[in-house]
């Protein structure tokens, strides 16, 4: 069975202070976690030193929402996995549609990080998904076809059971629009196939696929309960401890 991992992008959200009331929070909500299920937090760079520690011996993992494609050198307001890996970071979200639309990252760029971030030992949070405009042109599968292949380049099959991906659609981001159960599968579906194609269908049955846009504690049992939905990646619901401990929960088996 393939672990179920629920994770926080706190995007642009949270002082130190706010971090430490939101840890502290969640620790006490959800002092262990159900078996079969893992939990990242993504707070902001500034916040990852603090959260790391208020971390250690708890449930949850760390993550980070973006990091540099250079090991390190002149390249001001970047910040590299290493610096990640030394706040306790196991997981760095990469590609995220807010990062392609607002700062012009492409797939060649996110592949290039996603590979950096193999070799540092990070676990890369891969993220793909269509715009309302491409589902509406009844190019959601070329989208994500162009979009799978270019991130997963050059990854080898040792490398890829680390990889995670999020099937993100632009669309329900953010919107309380959220895919129907049936759409999500649909599209995880696809992307397992596609992962198959380029490695082996035994590999692709071991990655972990989660499904964003607009999960909430009332909608999250439904589409964590298809076949190829392994997970959430939860924005907004993930700034309140009484929302995201309720979706890890509503990913129990
Ligand atoms: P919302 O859950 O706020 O729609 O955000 C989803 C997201 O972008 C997570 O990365």
């Amino acid at each position: 069975m393939r672990t179920m991992i629920i994770a926080g992008n706190w995007k642009m959200y949270k002082d130190l202070h706010e971090t430490k009331e939101l840890v502290t929070a969640l620790k006490a909500a959800m002092p262990s976690l159900p078996g079969n299920v893992q939990s990242v937090l993504c707070p902001p760079y500034t916040s990852l030193a603090l959260a790391g520690e208020m971390l250690k011996g708890s449930p949850f993992l760390l993550g980070a929402q973006n990091m540099s494609q250079h090991d390190e050198g002149a390249y001001t307001g970047e910040v590299s996995a290493k610096m990640l890996k030394a706040t306790g970071c196991t997981f760095v979200i990469l590609g995220h549609s807010e990062r392609r639309q607002y700062f012009g990252e492409t797939n060649e760029l996110v592949n290039a990080k996603a590979r950096k971030a193999l070799a540092a030992g990070l676990r890369p949070i891969i993220c793909v998904g269509e715009t309302l405009a491409e589902r509406e042109a009844g190019v959601m599968a070329q989208i994500i076809t162009t979009q799978i292949k270019g991130v997963l380049a050059g990854i080898s099959p040792h490398e890829m059971p680390n990889c995670v991906i999020a099937y993100e659609p632009v669309w329900a981001i953010g919107t309380g629009r959220t895919a129907t159960p049936q759409q999500a599968q649909e599209v995880h579906q696809l992307i397992r196939k596609l992962i198959a194609q380029q490695y082996d269908w035994a590999l692709a049955e071991r990655i972990t696929i989660q499904y964003g846009g607009s999960v909430k504690p009332d909608n999250a049992a439904e589409i964590l309960a298809q076949n190829d939905v392994d997970g959430a990646l939860v924005g907004g619901a993930c700034l309140k401890a009484d929302s995201f401990s309720a979706i890890i929960k509503a990913a129990q088996a």
